[in-house]
């Protein structure tokens, strides 16, 4: 892993872009995207840039189930308000959240990935080490899948919502061994409540108790961390 640190998530998407700018410039063609507060730096270096990346390809990690596209809190929608609608790709995927048929969905998104194999992908990180919406347990070679969120997980995103009620219990998240094919991988993490978790993911075992140590087992990692997560280390 090629870990970076900076002074802020803002000084971060600097570096994010600039990952970014350099596997377009070799070629890429799908980017994997994450959600939450970590990539915005990021997403708005990209779009606020004249990069050209209208002829290539978006695939998210993950979706909330329950939730559509016109749900604020859905991950379609903070994609299209962080990203897309500022500035779109050619085609971007992301799990269909209102589809009940879990089995269906998880197939249907495993074939989207296999057909849109990932240069990028950007990554953030769970304050229990999970990354997508893979929690602790899930094992290294698993595909997309239907995920039962933790406590943990509910708690911390109960933020976006009015109450941890409205928190969906469920997700859809592309699986670990799946992120592990993505050719580059870029994680981003800021603030001190990442500390334990980078902690775990650099210099932890590789373990599925922390399922960002799997990166460990991943030959192209770069880690873009500010001083704050970094401080464990
Ligand atoms: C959610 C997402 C993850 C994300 C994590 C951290 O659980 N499924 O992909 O990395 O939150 O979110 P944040 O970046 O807001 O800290």
């Amino acid at each position: 892993m090629k870990v970076i640190v900076v002074k802020n998530a803002a000084e971060g998407g600097k570096q994010g872009f600039q990952v970014f700018k350099d596997a377009l410039a070799n070629g890429a063609k799908v980017f994997g995207l994450a959600t939450g507060s970590t990539p915005i730096s990021t997403y708005d270096e990209i779009t606020s840039s004249d990069l050209d990346f209208s002829h290539v390809t978006s695939v998210n990690l993950d979706e909330y189930v329950g939730l559509g596209p016109d749900h604020p809190q859905s991950y379609n929608y903070f994609m299209h308000e962080h990203f897309f609608n500022k500035k779109p790709f050619a085609n971007s995927y992301l799990p269909d959240g209102l589809n009940k048929d879990a089995e269906a969905e998880t197939k249907r998104y495993d074939k989207v990935i296999a057909d849109n194999p990932i240069d990028l992908g950007i990554l953030g990180l769970g304050r229990n080490g999970h990354i997508g919406f893979n929690e602790p347990g899930t094992p290294f070679d698993s595909t997309t899948h239907q995920v039962k969120l933790t406590e943990s997980t509910i708690a911390a995103n109960a933020r976006f919502f009015d109450n941890e009620e409205e928190v969906p219990k469920y997700a859809y998240s592309m699986g670990i061994g799946s992120i592990l094919k993505d050719k580059q991988i870029l994680l981003e993490a800021y603030g001190e409540e990442k500390a334990d978790a980078v902690k775990g993911m650099i210099e932890g075992p590789v373990t599925p108790d922390l399922p960002a140590s799997s990166l460990q087992n991943h030959d192209k990692v770069i880690v873009v961390i500010d001083e704050a997560a970094a401080s464990k280390l």
